[in-house]
């Protein structure tokens, strides 16, 4: 009998021992892993410069507390604040808690309580980051929700000015949907909305929590449309598989944030910084980016050319290495076969098959994944 509660169908799949775009199992099978731990793992596994700073840090110190001077943090938000054109960085441990965090600062910030975000977003599972969240069945049977949530079409402008109102504290949403189906946000609707958030005197969130440290191809989604965001938060990718969560956002916004009015007892955990550090060195590189999207490029081509006379094919979605497959029927059944052509893959929404590779991706890595997703929506 397990031990665990039963919240995550989980997959026949044990792992062993995880490095590159592979992962080995207990029963011996290698699998070429696009899921990339849900876009966390985007050097790929273990990467060895990230590996040495993290052993670096283990014979160094663990853990102190908030209460001293911790030089990596400051080293990290230099490095996000520099990535994002934004000035201070709250750390927490995970994507809930930075957008905890972002929903608290708005709140105090502004002194109003509503906050407007997307149907088919995905904040968190907290009770505040459960409630920002517009998709309803991550809500069921958690009732009563925290109030002052409302929830617009995302590219439904008339919808958001209606919403819109001397309350709201901010607008909150992703440049691209992650979990509810690689959705991405219009860059005229997302623009149109950040400045009637502003004309508005609202905050603007920006959760690039699936979307940041790279995966689209630049340092953050937001930067390809050319958004001012005042609050940005990240996760996942930040540290290549140590939990870390942030928020960065503007100085103007440091006198809610004073000392006392927030904190995380392992918020900012220096194992975990020491491996942000090196990630982020890694990534927040031109030439490192250049490539992300080239081989975004080459992942889409090869597989339009592979689909596009399928009939269960309706199309591409994402940027860079994320990548969405639309399909005309649901998306479930598929991933467990890839599973068994040794390809980890994931679904968002029920339609779309979400592909996450490392960023470091080698091309024939690329081919192989194309080959078996070719091969499993021929059948
Ligand atoms: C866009 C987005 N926001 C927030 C979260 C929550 O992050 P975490 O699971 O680290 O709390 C996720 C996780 O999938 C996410 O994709």
């Amino acid at each position: 009998m397990s031990h665990l509660f039963p919240t995550y169908a989980r997959w026949d799949v044990t792992p062993i021992k995880a490095k590159g775009a592979y992962l080995t199992a207990k029963d011996g099978k290698e699998y070429l892993d696009f899921t990339s731990g849900i876009s966390v793992c985007n050097l790929g596994h273990a990467p060895e410069n990230v590996k040495e700073a993290v052993e670096d840090q283990l014979n160094q110190f663990w853990h102190t507390s908030n209460l001293f001077q911790i030089e990596l943090q400051e080293d990290v938000a230099k490095q996000l604040a520099d990535a994002s054109e934004l000035d201070l960085v709250f750390f927490g441990n995970s994507g809930a808690e930075a957008n905890e965090a972002a929903l608290k600062l708005v709140r105090k910030s502004t002194g109003r309580t509503k906050v407007i975000t997307f149907v088919d977003s995905f904040h968190g599972r907290t009770f505040a980051t459960m409630a920002a969240t517009g998709q309803d069945k991550i809500k069921t049977g958690f009732g009563p929700m925290l109030e002052s949530f409302e929830y617009v079409p995302m590219n439904d402008i008339e919808s958001l000015k209606a919403a819109m109102d001397d309350n709201t504290a901010a607008i909150m949403f992703e440049v691209i949907q992650g979990e509810g189906g690689i959705n991405e946000g219009d860059a005229d609707f997302l623009k149109e909305a950040e400045r009637l958030a502003h004309e508005n005197e609202s905050l603007v969130i920006i959760d690039e929590i699936q979307t940041g440290i790279g995966r689209t191809g630049k340092p953050f989604a937001f930067q390809h449309i050319g958004l001012n965001p005042d609050i940005v938060s990240v996760a996942k990718g930040i540290a290549s598989g140590f939990p870390l969560g942030a928020i960065i956002g503007r100085s103007s916004l440091s006198e809610a944030f004073s000392a006392g009015s927030h904190g995380s007892t392992f918020g900012g955990n220096p194992v975990a910084l020491a491996a942000a550090k090196e990630t982020l060195s890694t990534i927040f590189n031109d030439s490192f980016l250049t490539d992300v999207t080239k081989k975004g490029e080459k992942l889409r081509y090869l597989l339009d050319e592979a689909l596009k006379e399928e009939t269960i094919f309706k199309k591409l979605k994402g940027k860079g290495l994320m990548v969405g497959i639309e399909l005309n029927e649901e998306a479930g059944p598929f991933i467990a076969k890839a599973r068994e052509h040794n390809l980890l893959i994931l679904t968002a929404g029920t339609n779309v098959i979400r592909l996450l590779p490392p960023l470091n991706v080698t091309e024939e890595e690329i081919e192989k994944a194309v080959r078996v997703i070719a091969d499993i929506l021929k059948k």
